[in-house]
């Protein structure tokens, strides 16, 4: 089966409850003739409302970041069982922004990926490289790193449970885009890495592009080859724009 097409929301911490609710509802009206699978990650709080308001759309629900543990005294954390007991299908994983500023290393996002499988989310699992680390020559090496550690060494189902995110750091809410080619070159090194990994079924993994996506780019870089679909921060948070970036393929 080729990869699935998929956009998905990075809210990240933005809307409030009123917000979210109206912004998932406008994203609801516009849904028909979607293109891809359609995903919005709203603040972790908000999982609960919008999966009872989205029922019976085609709109699916993710969260930003689930716990490494299971349960138990980690005050302030969410585990990925609670996540997936609201219906929620989704969970992004090794976001930059996690990595940078919450520490994150590929050994704690592997327990994450752990965790979140084990409960039966879809893991979107993102990596990415600096501008330093791109500048210095080093792209593919980080990329391999963070995937080959990132992510467990034994996967069931790799195709339908996990879906990677290329976020080029220097991108990542900077309004400057990789150009599709710079892209599609990170793609295809993934895709052969994937199939490096999983064998032949790491070709039917869905591949995001992530970093400063938007309704006037999305449908250029949605053509590449190797990129199946968006990872979107700012843009998702516009209710249209988003749902032109869910039609932007061919
Ligand atoms: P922007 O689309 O705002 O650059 O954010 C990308 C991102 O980090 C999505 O996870």
């Amino acid at each position: 089966m080729p990869p699935k097409k998929i956009v998905a929301g990075n809210w990240k911490m933005n809307t409030d409850l009123q917000d979210a609710i109206s912004l998932a509802n406008t994203v609801i009206e516009g849904a028909e003739q979607m293109k891809a699978q359609a995903i919005l990650c709203p603040p972790s709080l908000f999982l609960d409302p919008l999966v009872k308001l989205t029922a019976g759309s085609a709109i699916a629900l993710g969260a930003q970041n689930c716990s490494f543990a299971e349960k138990g005294a980690f005050t302030g954390e969410i585990a990925a069982s609670m996540i997936a007991s609201v219906g929620a299908k989704y969970v992004i994983l090794g976001h930059s922004e996690r990595r940078t500023i919450f520490g994150e290393d590929n050994l704690t996002i592997q327990q994450k990926v752990s965790q979140a499988l084990k409960n039966n989310l879809i893991v979107i699992f993102c990596c990415g490289e600096t501008l330093e680390e791109r500048e210095a020559g080093r792209v593919e090496e980080v990329i391999t790193r963070q995937i080959t550690e990132g992510l467990p060494t034994v996967i069931e189902n790799p195709a339908s449970n996990i879906i990677i995110a290329y976020e080029p750091v220097w991108a990542i809410g900077t309004g400057i885009t990789a150009s599709p080619a710079q892209a599609e070159e990170v793609h295809r090194f993934i895709r052969n890495l994937l199939k490096q990994q999983f064998g032949q079924i790491g070709a039917d993994i869905s591949l995001l592009y992530g970093g400063s996506c938007n309704a006037a780019n999305a449908a250029e870089l949605f053509a590449q080859e190797n990129i199946d679909g968006g990872l979107i921060g700012g843009a998702s948070l516009k209710a249209a724009d988003f749902l032109t970036i869910c039609k932007a393929f061919a």
